[in-house]
């Protein structure tokens, strides 16, 4: 039910700051939108944090997930997550990270499960967003980490156990720079840079594509 208050809600907001905005310039009101319920707001308040808050009741496991994968998400993403195309792959790429070609992956790169979590319940499968039901999503979400090596097959996927999955490159985010030589300084505003230094080459990092003349 949520869904279809999605943009009466937006629209109202939108409604709110021209009446607020109309109101505090000459007192006047338009009669436009309507007061934000619990129950719409619920509608927007989706998001999953790493320690599990905002994740709701429902379960499921990889080998529950595996037939909806392949019914709703193989089409774009492959079987096993490999990709069709240039669809993005969802499996793989250990050890690349800090290599020239870094594969970032849910498997690879992602620090939290979720993440996973959301971004499926969220935004997938493209084109017909927020149609998995909560189950649906547990179980997806369990076959993903499950191809990705990261839980077994007949592991249940629920609001506690979720937030106890341990990705790989968890602790590949750095919130602080934690070395030594680098204290936090003043943020500087002006004159602030005197040299430049070439870390790199764009054609290296093959973000630039060549020309015949080069
Ligand atoms: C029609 C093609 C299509 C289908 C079907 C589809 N996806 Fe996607 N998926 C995409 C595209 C395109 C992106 C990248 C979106 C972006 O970056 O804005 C994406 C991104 C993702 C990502 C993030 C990958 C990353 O590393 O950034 C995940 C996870 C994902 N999809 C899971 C799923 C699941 C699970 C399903 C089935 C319920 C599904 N997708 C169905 C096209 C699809």
């Amino acid at each position: 039910m949520f869904k279809s208050h999605r943009a009466v809600v937006f629209a109202g907001a939108l409604a709110v700051a021209v009446v607020a905005s109309a109101a505090a310039m000459g007192g006047e009101r338009y009669g436009l939108g309507q007061t934000a319920s619990p129950e719409l707001i619920a509608g927007w308040d989706i998001d999953v944090r790493p320690d599990g808050q905002g994740l709701p009741t429902g379960q499921g496991t990889a080998a529950g997930g595996e037939t909806i994968f392949v019914e709703q998400c193989a089409s774009c993403h492959g079987e096993f997550g490999e990709a069709v195309g240039r669809y993005p792959v969802l499996i793989g790429g250990g050890d690349s990270l800090a290599s020239p070609d870094p594969v970032k992956t849910v498997g690879s790169y992602w620090p939290y499960a979720s993440t996973l979590w959301d971004y499926i319940h969220r935004a997938m499968p493209f084109g017909d967003a927020q149609s998995l039901s909560v189950d649906e999503t547990y179980a997806i979400t369990a076959y993903v980490l499950y191809l990705n090596d990261l839980v077994a097959e007949d592991f249940v996927l629920d609001r506690n156990s979720l937030p106890k999955v341990v990705m790989p490159n968890r602790d590949g985010f750095i919130a602080e720079d934690p070395r030594p030589d680098t204290p936090a300084a003043e943020p500087c505003v002006s004159d602030c840079k005197t040299e430049a230094k070439v870390m790199f080459k764009a054609k290296r990092l093959d973000v630039t594509p060549e020309r015949e003349s080069d």
